[in-house]
């Protein structure tokens, strides 16, 4: 079953228009991965699913309810967490201010009770609690803006180019999270430029570009579509199966 059906899409920002026609469903329990080109809309898709983005037509159907029109923490309300791309952290506050804003709204007792869990999912962090945000490594900080938005307890997860810039054996451990979180029953929306690791994860892959989906269905088939890769992501035909190029 569908827990989110991105229909018909048109949206942007004022006058920009940015994506066109934009179909996506996401199934309850999987990981489904967005990729495309700098530009292509991939962050203003999850803008759009968050009530970021302006809307003109189509709709964003989450757990059977049309959610175009709300506003971001009534969309969080609902179970929808976003790890932005970047700013998605607070640099000058500690990583234990930083869960303790992430929880605003719930109760001391609850906010203990979702700490310690989330803790359990990033143990380092465990370490870190003292720690400036703005002083943590780039993997921790990921780990960190994840943690953030786990705290609202989401059944569905926007993921916006979590593993970007990160040396592959952090790509490696991100992604091992992200695996982690749809065993404990969180769907996955995870948006990344072209990381080959990340369709090693994915369920269902749409690939975005100007705009428009240019492919969806199974990683395999995109991975064996040479031309499509070559074309939008720049990925040279030359290159192996899961060359490190490609993370
Ligand atoms: N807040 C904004 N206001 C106006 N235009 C915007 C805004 N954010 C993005 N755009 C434009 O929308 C288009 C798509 O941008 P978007 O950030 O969605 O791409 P992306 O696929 O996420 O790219 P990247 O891989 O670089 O993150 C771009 O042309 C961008 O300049
Ligand atoms: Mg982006």
């Amino acid at each position: 079953m569908s827990l989110l059906y991105v229909k018909n899409l048109y949206s942007g920002y004022g006058k920009i228009r940015v994506l066109f026609n934009v179909n996506v469903e996401v199934v309850e329990g999987s990981i489904t991965a967005i990729i495309g080109p700098n530009g292509a809309g991939k962050t203003t898709l999850l803008n759009s699913i968050y009530g970021l983005a302006d809307v003109y037509s189509g709709e964003v159907i989450f757990d059977k309810r049309n959610i175009v029109g709300l506003k971001p923490h009534q969309i969080s309300a609902l179970g929808i967490g976003y790890v932005p791309q970047s700013n998605n952290v607070f640099s000058s506050l500690t990583v234990y201010e930083n869960l303790r804003l992430a929880s605003t709204g719930l109760s001391k007792t609850e906010f203990v009770k979702k700490v310690n869990e989330v803790l359990e999912i990033f143990p380092k962090l465990k370490e870190l609690l003292d720690r400036r945000a703005g002083t943590l490594s780039g993997g921790e900080r990921r780990m960190l803006a994840i943690a953030l938005a786990l705290m609202k307890k989401p059944r569905l997860l926007l993921l916006d180019e979590i593993t970007t810039d990160l040396a592959p054996i952090m790509v490696k451990r991100v992604l091992e999270k992200v695996v982690e979180l749809k065993k404990m029953g969180i769907t996955i929306l995870l948006v990344e430029q072209y990381a080959h690791r990340a369709l090693e994860i994915a369920d269902r892959v749409y690939l975005l570009a100007s705009g428009e989906i240019r492919f969806a269905g199974e990683p395999q088939e995109l991975l064996s579509k040479k031309e499509l890769l070559e074309i939008y992501l720049g990925v040279q035909k030359s290159f192996g199966e899961g060359s490190s190029q490609l993370s």
